[in-house]
């Protein structure tokens, strides 16, 4: 894809680029090869979902891309830094500045309140208090819940507290949102409903997106679709 050139700096077009990755789980007999050679790139964006059975190397390889694993053979580069030259202490601030993760327990924290688990990256990062009450709650109206924003998570829906993890995973503006199955907990009207919020922020924030998902909403809702086969990439 091409690259281009804006003062100076390098900006590619491709936010995840995923060449030749290999991975694999324990040794001897009993080792799993679970990614053999994956190839993907995901343009800057774009929403892309990853499908793939059980057990197909989507966790394994969302994992490598968000820098929190590193592969046996091959090379990530996420926002046109190769990982592998990162270190702990770039991997640890590429995570905290330029990744957002959604997850499919939500993961938030249940003794703070939604506008409270919002503002933790905010807090990571030192952000000055006015500028982080601001954002937090604009972030609130962004995923429909500036009237919640008082809530614990164990005061609000499985779809709530879903979109309040989107809106904690873009509180620092960061260039790749990665969701893994977002909706797994969810019924399907509510798994929806978060899957389209996903998409619009996609737009409204010009954010990238990585979600592995079986649901056929975002299947839809996608720009693309990348399917795990057999620890490859087969596209669709
Ligand atoms: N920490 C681990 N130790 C050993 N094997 C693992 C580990 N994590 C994953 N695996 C194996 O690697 C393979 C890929 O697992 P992974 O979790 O990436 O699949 P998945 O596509 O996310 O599946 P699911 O849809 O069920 O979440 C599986 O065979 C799994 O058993
Ligand atoms: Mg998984």
């Amino acid at each position: 894809m091409a690259d281009t050139t804006v003062t100076g700096a390098t900006v590619t077009d491709t936010m995840v680029r995923v060449e030749n990755v290999h991975r694999s789980y324990g040794t001897g007999a009993a080792a799993v090869h679970a990614l053999r050679g994956v190839r993907l790139d995901v343009p800057r964006g774009e929403l892309v979902a990853l499908k793939g059975r059980s057990g197909a190397g989507k966790t394994t390889l969302l994992n490598l891309v968000g820098g929190l694993d590193e592969p046996d053979e091959g090379r990530i580069t996420v926002d046109g830094l190769d990982l592998s030259t990162l270190g702990e202490d770039g991997l640890l601030r590429l995570r905290r500045d330029r990744i957002g993760f959604v997850f499919q327990s939500f993961g938030l924290i249940p003794i703070l309140t939604a506008a409270e688990n919002v503002g933790v990256p905010l807090r990571l990062r030192r952000a000055d208090p006015r500028e982080r009450e601001e954002r937090v709650e604009l972030l609130l109206s962004l995923v429909g819940l500036a009237d919640h924003a008082r809530q614990r998570p164990g005061e609000l829906s499985g779809g709530q507290q879903q979109r309040v993890a989107i809106a904690r995973a873009l509180a620092n503006n960061p260039s790749l949102l990665i969701a893994d199955e977002p909706t797994g907990q969810l019924d399907a009207e509510t798994g929806h409903a978060v899957m389209e919020l996903l998409r619009a922020v996609v737009r409204s924030e010009r954010v990238t997106a990585l979600v592995a998902t079986h649901d056929p909403t975002l299947l839809d809702l996608a720009d693309r679709v990348l399917e795990l086969r057999d620890g490859e990439v087969v596209a669709h």
